[in-house]
């Protein structure tokens, strides 16, 4: 088996298929979906809200990008394996842009690498598509401006909307290979779609683009209090888990873990 790359995912836009994206914070998590045929797995800053236990993804930093981008990578033989360049990362400009992708492609070994913003990361995405380094755009709500955006649908008015339109286009120019569109409205979503030859993949964008990427904590139903409406939850996690956990605790504490079977003598 080889690995997934940036032309199969443009062919299968040629081809009219849609495709799946899932997050994976971790080997064994990642290597289960790799075995379930994930084509492309996104290992996502969104690990500061799911893994690391921050509240926002702004504190992730590279350090952790890195280990956890790696344990995905080695989880996994197929997939196209996508690393999210955290905030302040990239920020300073397409130098220190290349410096941090340049980690992630290396140390880690991940095939492709993400970053916020479509006309104000042009100069990041320029340089790294020169050097050799695949990028995929993410527009529409991007958490890493959480401070000034807060958690919205974005471009519901027709300024927004030509703005988003123009950012898709611009990171398409500037060579990126796919483009994320979070919360923005279905129609507009399908708009940006058709307008670009680069695959679209939504969260929260409507059934109108190319791919669909969940967060899989919020997909599997492990992630505790309230999910986002764009999700679906198509596992029950938590309560599994904790039922499991419950159980060993009773076993334990009325003799019956562990058994005969589970004994050396
Ligand atoms: O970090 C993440 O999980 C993401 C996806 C929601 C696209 O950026
Ligand atoms: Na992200």
């Amino acid at each position: 088996t080889r690995r997934i790359t940036v032309h199969d995912i443009a062919a299968a836009k040629t081809r009219g298929e849609k495709w799946p994206m899932l997050t994976a914070y971790d080997a064994m998590t990642a290597s289960v979906f790799d075995e379930a045929g994930i084509p492309v797995i996104l290992v996502g800053d969104s690990m500061g809200n799911c893994h690391l236990g921050y509240e926002t993804t702004v504190p992730v930093t590279m350090d952790e990008m890195t280990i956890l981008s790696a344990a995905v990578v080695r989880g996994t033989k197929r997939a196209l394996v996508v690393g999210d360049l955290p905030f302040g990362s990239y920020q300073e400009g397409p130098v220190q842009a290349l410096r941090n992708a340049t980690r992630l492609v290396k140390d880690a070994g991940v095939g492709a690498i993400k970053l916020e913003g479509g006309e104000r990361s042009l100069p990041q995405t320029e340089l790294l598509v020169q050097a050799g380094i695949p990028v995929m755009s993410h527009l529409g709500l991007t958490p890493q401006s959480v401070n000034t955006m807060g958690y919205r649908v974005q471009g519901r008015s027709d300024e927004a909307a030509h703005k988003l339109l123009r950012d898709a286009k611009a990171a398409q120019d500037a060579g990126a290979f796919a483009v994320v569109l979070e919360l923005v409205p279905a129609e507009l979503a399908a708009e940006v779609t058709r307008s670009l030859h680069i695959p679209t993949i939504g969260i929260g964008a409507g059934a109108g683009t190319d791919a669909q990427v969940l967060v899989w904590t919020d997909m599997a139903g492990l992630t505790g209090g309230k999910v986002p409406r764009f999700t679906k939850q198509y596992a029950d996690l938590r309560a599994t888990l904790g039922d499991a956990a419950r159980a060993f605790a009773e076993d334990v504490s009325g003799g019956s873990f562990p058994a005969e079977e589970h004994t050396f003598h």
